[in-house]
C-alpha cells in the first residue's frame, strides 16, 4: 500500500499561546500528531496547564469522553525547537501578530520543511499574500482563521490567497472539516469576514463606555439580551485579550484608513496597564473573584 505524501498526518503548531494551545488541543483531539512550537518554555508550560484544562472542561461536561481525552494527549509534545516542525504536513501559525516575526519563522520553516507541507496562518489581520510571498511555496499557503475559545467556537475561516492552489485549498477545507469544524471561505483581505464586522463593533463598545453610555455591566447586558449575543462586548473583549484586539485594530486602521479601526485611547490605557483581560486575570473586568467584577472606578 503506498502512502499519499499529500496526506496530512503531522501538524505543528506555532506559538502556545491563547489561540495556539486551543488549535493544538483541537488537532490532537482529532487524532493528529500534533507539536507545538514556542520560543519560550515559560509560556509552553502555560499553553500546556490551559489546554489540559479546557480538555478536562470539556470531559467534565460530557463533551469529550476520558479515553479521547487520554488520546489527545498522546498525541500532543511542546518543544521549543524549530528545527523539530521539519516533519510536518502541516504547519499553523499562531504567533504574535507581526508581519516580521511571522516571516522570520516562515522562511526558515519553507527550507526546513518537505515540499508537500502546507503552510496556514491563523493572523486575524494581515494578509496571506504578505507571509506567501516570502516563500518559495506561496500555491501551498492558505489562511486558516480560528475562533476563541477554539475548542468551543465552531467556525474556521478558510482564507484563499490569489496563489493558493486549488489541491491546497482542498486539503485544507478537507482537514478543517475533520476538526468537527464548519468553515467559510474568505478573501485574502484585513481582517477577512469576521474581524471585519466584529472588531469595529468591539471598538465602538469602548467608545461608548468612554462617553459615558452606558456602565460596562450594562453595555454588556444589553449586547446580550437586547441582540442575543452569547457575551457582552467587554466580556468578548477580555476574551479575546485587549492587547490582541488593539494590535488587530492597529493594523487594519493602517490597511483602510478608516475611523472606524481607530483604536480609542481607554483601550490604549488598559493594554499599556498589563489588563489584557482573562489571561492577565484583568481586563475590563476583574478575575481574581467570582464572579467576575467591572472594573468600574479605573475608567
Ligand atoms: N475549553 C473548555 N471549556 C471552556 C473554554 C475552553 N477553552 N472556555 C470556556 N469554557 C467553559 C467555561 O469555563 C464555562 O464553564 P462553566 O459552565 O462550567 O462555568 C463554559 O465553557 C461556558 O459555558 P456557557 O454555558 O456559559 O456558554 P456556552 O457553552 O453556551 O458558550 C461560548 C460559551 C461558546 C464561549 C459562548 O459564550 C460564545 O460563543 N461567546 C462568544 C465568543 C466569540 O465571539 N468568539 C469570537 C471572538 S473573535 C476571535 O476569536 C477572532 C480573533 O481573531 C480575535
Amino acid at each position: 500500500m503506498t502512502t499519499d505524501p499529500r496526506e496530512i498526518k503531522a501538524v505543528g503548531v506555532l506559538g502556545c499561546g491563547l489561540m495556539g494551545a486551543g488549535i493544538a488541543q483541537v488537532c490532537a483531539t482529532a487524532g493528529y500528531r500534533t507539536l507545538v512550537r514556542d520560543v519560550e518554555t515559560a509560556q509552553l508550560i502555560r499553553g500546556r496547564a490551559s489546554l489540559e484544562k479546557s480538555l478536562a472542561k470539556l470531559v467534565e461536561k460530557g463533551r469529550v469522553s476520558a479515553a479521547q481525552r487520554e488520546a489527545a494527549l498522546g498525541q500532543l509534545s511542546y518543544t521549543t525547537d524549530l528545527a523539530a516542525l521539519a516533519g510536518s504536513d502541516l504547519i499553523i501559525e499562531a504567533v504574535t501578530e507581526d508581519l516580521a516575526v511571522k516571516n522570520r519563522l516562515w522562511v526558515e520553516l519553507d527550507s526546513l520543511c518537505g515540499p508537500s507541507a502546507i503552510f496556514a496562518s491563523n493572523t486575524s489581520s494581515l494578509p496571506i499574500k504578505a507571509m506567501a510571498t516570502v516563500t518559495r511555496r506561496p500555491d501551498r499557503f492558505v489562511g486558516l482563521h480560528f475562533f476563541n475559545p477554539v475548542p468551543l467556537m465552531p467556525l474556521v475561516e478558510i482564507v484563499r490567497a490569489d496563489a493558493t492552489s486549488p489541491d491546497t485549498f482542498e486539503r485544507s477545507l478537507a482537514f478543517v472539516r475533520s476538526l468537527g469544524k464548519d468553515t467559510v471561505v474568505a478573501r485574502d483581505t484585513p481582517g477577512f469576514i469576521v474581524n471585519l464586522l466584529l472588531v469595529p463593533y468591539l471598538l465602538d463598545a469602548v467608545r461608548a463606555l468612554e462617553r459615558g453610555v452606558g456602565s460596562i455591566a450594562d453595555i454588556d447586558t444589553a449586547m446580550r439580551l437586547g441582540c442575543g449575543h452569547p457575551m457582552g462586548p467587554f466580556t468578548l473583549l477580555d476574551v479575546v485579550g485587549n492587547d490582541t484586539t488593539l494590535r488587530i485594530a492597529d493594523i487594519m486602521v493602517g490597511e483602510y484608513r478608516d475611523a472606524r479601526y481607530e483604536a480609542p485611547a481607554l483601550l490604549r490605557r488598559l493594554v499599556a496597564e498589563g489588563r489584557y483581560g482573562r489571561k492577565s486575570g484583568k481586563g475590563f473586568y476583574d478575575y481574581s473573584v467570582d464572579p467576575p467584577v467591572p472594573l468600574l472606578s479605573e475608567h
